[in-house]
């Protein structure tokens, strides 16, 4: 099957500053694509080019089997978009934003307003139709912005951070639904920074830095490259640390600082070697997404 997104040599600038530096990339029909990097990585920049919001300075941008420059109005007609700063109307009351809403994609009266209700039911958000927006909890408004994206019964949607800011209650409600429109063939491009979603909702994944792609695949694939099966934690504090540091460096090893902590990634399968080395504790446990996407971007903070 032909893929739903297809981008070659993709690049987008902002004057001087690269903010998609030529990157390749597929989403497949059906699944649930994930974008994960740091602050000002390009996974906004990405998805704005993609719901063809920001045109691309080069390179190719197939969405649906339409190129982004010609055929931006029916590829906006077929997508759901949730942006990462949702721009829904205060005055409004929750079920009249979808009702304007649905109004771009040719939805009114009766139509539009039976939608809405169904819409409103599934998002969890019935009880509250009637509120204005400005009355809602943040959590509620996210719930709502995404809510608004189905109306038009997308076949696919793009969603920035959708759960940034979300209880975790509110977040687990999210993910049920994402998982409820997978299984109705909707495909999914998402970005996030929490590790638990992508590796819960996400069937592969991109992990994007300074524009660049510095790997993709499954979330379990990733973890098992980057960091491996299992992950020593040693808790080594003062001067001692640089000198384990020097021994791990010795045995083939990075140590990662996590807090007090040094992290220390085995190779594939195997334990990281870590004994004798003078630590008196040191736990071990299965590598997680967010130890390969650290091993992956490193410590420093981003975009500041
Ligand atoms: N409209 C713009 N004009 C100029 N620079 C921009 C613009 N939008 C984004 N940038 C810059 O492009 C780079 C990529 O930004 P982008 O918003 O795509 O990052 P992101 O991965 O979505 O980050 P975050 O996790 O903080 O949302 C950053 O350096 C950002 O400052
Ligand atoms: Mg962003």
């Amino acid at each position: 099957m032909d893929p739903v997104v297809r981008a070659t040599q993709l690049e987008k600038k902002y004057g001087r500053l690269t903010a998609v530096d030529r990157i390749s990339f597929e989403v497949r029909p059906g699944e649930t694509f994930g974008l994960l990097g740091p602050n000002g990585a390009g996974k906004t920049t990405t998805m704005r080019m993609m719901a063809c919001i920001s045109p691309p300075t080069s390179g190719d941008l197939t969405v649906l089997g339409m190129d982004v420059r010609r055929q931006s109005r029916a590829i906006r007609d077929a997508l759901g978009v949730v942006a990462q700063h949702d721009g829904l109307d205060p005055d409004l009351s929750a079920r009249d934003n979808l009702i304007v809403h649905a109004r771009y994609y040719g939805l009114r009266g009766s139509v539009a307003g039976a939608r809405a209700d169904e819409v409103l039911e599934f998002f969890g958000l019935t009880a509250r139709s009637r509120d204005e927006v400005d009355n809602l909890s943040g959590g509620l408004k996210r719930r709502l912005s995404i809510a608004r994206a189905f109306m038009h019964r997308p076949r696919m949607v793009i969603l920035d951070e959708p759960t940034t800011g979300l209880d975790p209650q509110s977040r687990n409600r999210v993910w049920e639904q994402l998982a409820n429109l997978k299984q109705e063939g909707v495909t999914i491009a998402m970005s996030t920074h929490y590790m638990e979603e992508a590796a819960s909702l996400c069937d592969r994944l991109v992990v994007i830095d300074h524009g660049r792609i510095l790997a993709e695949g499954t979330p379990d694939a990733l973890v098992r490259e980057i960091a491996g099966a299992q992950t020593a934690m040693l808790k080594v504090e003062g001067p001692e640390r640089a000198r384990v540091v020097r021994a791990l460096a010795e045995r083939g090893y990075q140590a990662h600082g996590r807090g007090m902590l040094l992290a220390v990634h085995g190779r594939d399968g195997d334990r990281p070697q870590v004994e004798g080395l003078g630590v008196a504790h040191v736990i071990y446990r299965p590598s997680t997404l967010e130890d390969a996407f650290l091993a992956l971007t490193g410590r420093e903070l981003r975009d500041e």
